[in-house]
């Protein structure tokens, strides 16, 4: 089994890459934010309490959105692998999926973080407000904030992954065509599944 994580900022393109890389690996597409959205849609006792977070642009805490990696993880089989989409997002999340996976004879295989400017980011956002109305795209203040929390809490794992898993970590230029970035990281994938 793979496992892959994809890491970058807010509308840097993990969601868009995430379906086609899943698709064509057959991995298991784990996405923190679209289990959080679905709960809000579902108004559980989880989605009320996350929503206010989300709508504000901050992180949801770790302890709920590792217990939610925990039970997709255990309660996932006849897989090639995962693709982790929006975690690890914080130190500690980090340090919770190292364990979750030693426990299970895994480890991380490659981390793509997707580069771009934050203008870039900003726009997609802004441009997705329009067309589909993601409640945490629509003021640039809460844009604004979502990518100070990604420099605050998921920059330090960015720059752990790069330093001490050097080998496996790939910057992506996610500022080309959506089918561009997809070759670019296929061309990493492929080897793995080949391996
Ligand atoms: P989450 O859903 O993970 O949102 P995000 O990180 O803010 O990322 P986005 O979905 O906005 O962007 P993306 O990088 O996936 O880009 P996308 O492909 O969608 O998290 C939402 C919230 O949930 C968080 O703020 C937090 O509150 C909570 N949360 C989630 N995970 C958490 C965690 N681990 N811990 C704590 N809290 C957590 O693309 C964006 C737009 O750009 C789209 O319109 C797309 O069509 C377009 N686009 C994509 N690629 C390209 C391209 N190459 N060229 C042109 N346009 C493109």
């Amino acid at each position: 089994m793979i496992n892959i994580i994809l890491i970058g900022p807010p509308g840097s393109g993990k969601g868009t890459q995430a379906k086609q890389i899943s698709e064509k690996y057959h991995l298991k597409h784990l996405s923190t934010g679209d289990i959080l959205r679905n709960e809000v849609k579902n108004q559980t006792p989880l989605g009320i309490q996350a929503k206010a977070i989300m709508d504000r642009g901050e992180l949801v805490s770790d302890e709920i959105v590792i217990g939610m990696i925990q039970n997709f993880i255990d309660n996932t089989s006849n897989t090639n692998g995962f693709l982790y989409d929006g975690f690890p997002r914080t130190v500690a999340q980090a340090e919770a999926l190292n364990k979750m996976l030693m426990a299970k004879n895994m480890s991380v295989d490659a981390i793509l973080f997707m580069s771009a400017p934050d203008e870039v980011f900003i726009e997609r956002l802004q441009k997705r407000a329009e067309i589909e109305g993601r409640s945490d795209d629509a003021d640039i203040n809460v844009i604004r904030k979502r990518l100070a929390e990604y420099y605050e809490k998921t920059f330090p794992v960015k720059n752990y992954y790069e330093h001490h898993l050097t080998n496996i970590f790939y910057t992506i230029n996610a500022n080309q065509e959506v089918n561009k970035v997809f070759q670019d990281i296929c061309s990493i994938i492929d080897p793995l599944v080949k391996a």
